[in-house]
């Protein structure tokens, strides 16, 4: 199993370019299942194993794909499959985003239930309620849920947690049911305006995406399209993060200000100077860096995608900080590992407190989840001596060849076999 090797306490230098969005190319992947036109989506970060896996997911339920570079062309072989093998779905929870689509399309699907995983217990009950509220009927079999409806009926929705998941499911069912649909208290990350703009080159209107409100108009048919993903927010985030950690000068090339709103503003109050235009985001950052507290919350708050690596940040602050994490119920894995490299934290309930230390140094150490990973990543890029992170297959699910972009910056990382 790889592991990566670290040197680290040097300052990062130069442009790192971000990846095209893994959250946001996921479900646009899936709304392929919505036509049986041919699709193009470029800008797929191929390279990490979820994209992969969605591929897999597609072609096992009777699409037609071709990957080049970092584009995806899917195409029909004829009939869909209604059913989604649990061998992929284990692997990947995002693949009961396939729910939606084959359910509105065909008025019957069959999912294996996802279990839980490191970071929480991750029901899908919001899912369910929604198809349950546009008509569908559930039965459970055998760590199964089927789902069935003659026909699925537009109508209003309102979710009672604002789910990216369930959001991007029921706007996928919708965007093939024909009538108006309201999603009230949808969420409004904008991955969820990327799937909104992909179904309206579909043929659907879709409108109010980045709002709490979305509405779809459905047709029976839509079309093949082409499209561009996003960049991953969540990336470019984890660069600035590791930039203010290790200092240096940074511009990370496609990233989008708008969508790290909450982040670059955390960044400011840690002392780090941002310069933003159109697709880039700067930051420089020569001090040791003050405790800002932090919150997550569903967008536009601060992600909880971005939660374990600012806590990396605020293990060399200047004082004590709060991090609390609202979203799931177990993210604070890395905090155990940090204190092998000499970070003070102590977690409670759904709260840490960090006391800011001068200087981490490098340790052995294990990812438990993606953005631990990242984390433990981070931590080591700022501190004094060698880190070995174990576990790397965790950060491989969302960075995009990670020690060759961060080689670019001057960082010293090397995968090890
Ligand atoms: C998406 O997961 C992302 N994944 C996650 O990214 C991200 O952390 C999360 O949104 C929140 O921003 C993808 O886009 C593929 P949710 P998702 O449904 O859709 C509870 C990463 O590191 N909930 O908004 O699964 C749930 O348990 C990842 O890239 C229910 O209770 O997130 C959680 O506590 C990991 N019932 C909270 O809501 C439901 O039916 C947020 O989940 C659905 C969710």
């Amino acid at each position: 199993m790889d592991r990566l090797v670290i040197e680290g306490g040097r300052r990062l230098e130069g442009t790192l370019p971000v990846s095209g969005s893994k959250n946001a190319a996921l479900p646009i992947l899936i709304a392929t299942l919505l036509t049986d036109e041919p699709c193009v989506v470029e800008n797929c970060p191929t390279g990490l194993r979820d994209i992969r896996t969605t591929v897999r997911l597609l072609e096992s339920l009777g699409k037609k794909t071709k990957v080049t570079g970092s584009v995806v062309r899917v195409e029909s072989t004829g009939s869909l499959k209604t059913q989604a093998p649990y061998d992929i779905v284990k692997q990947m929870r995002a693949s009961v985003l396939a729910a939606g689509p084959l359910l509105a399309r065909f008025g019957l699907v069959r999912v294996p239930i996802p279990g839980g995983c490191a970071i929480g217990l991750r029901p899908i009950d919001i899912h369910l309620k929604g198809f349950e509220t546009m008509g569908a009927r559930r039965i459970a079999d055998q760590g199964d849920i089927i789902m069935s409806a003659a026909r699925l009926r537009a109508g209003p929705i309102r979710l009672r947690f604002p789910s990216v998941g369930a959001t991007e499911n029921l706007m996928m069912a919708a965007a093939v049911t024909p009538g108006r649909t309201t999603i009230k208290n949808a969420a409004r990350e904008p991955e969820i305006e990327d799937l909104a703009a992909f179904l309206v080159r579909l043929g659907a209107a879709v409108s109010g995406a980045g709002t709490s409100t979305v509405v779809v108009m459905g047709r029976a048919k839509l079309h093949g399209a082409r499209y561009k993903v996003m960049a991953d927010r969540i990336e470019a985030g984890t660069f600035l993060i590791a930039t203010a950690a290790a200092g240096g000068k940074v511009r990370v090339a496609g990233a989008e200000a708008s969508h790290l709103t909450a982040v670059l503003a955390a960044l400011k109050k840690a002392g780090a100077k941002i310069s933003s235009g159109k697709g880039w985001i700067e930051i420089s950052m020569d001090r040791r860096p003050k405790s800002v507290a932090v919150k997550t919350s569903p967008h536009p708050g601060f992600p909880t995608d971005l939660q374990a690596p600012w806590m990396a940040l605020m293990t060399l602050a200047t004082g004590f900080t709060k991090v609390g994490e609202t979203v799931f119920e177990n993210r604070f894995m890395h905090a155990a590992e940090l204190g092998r490299m000499g970070a003070r934290i102590a977690v409670s309930g759904s709260e840490a407190v960090v006391a800011g230390v001068e200087r981490l140094s490098g340790a052995p150490i294990m990812a438990s989840d993606l953005r631990a990973g990242a984390a433990l990543l981070i931590a080591a890029l700022a501190a004094k001596g060698r880190t070995t992170i174990q576990r790397v297959y965790h950060i491989d699910r969302g960075y995009e060849a990670v020690e060759r972009k961060l080689a670019r910056v001057g960082a010293r990382v090397e995968r090890v076999k």
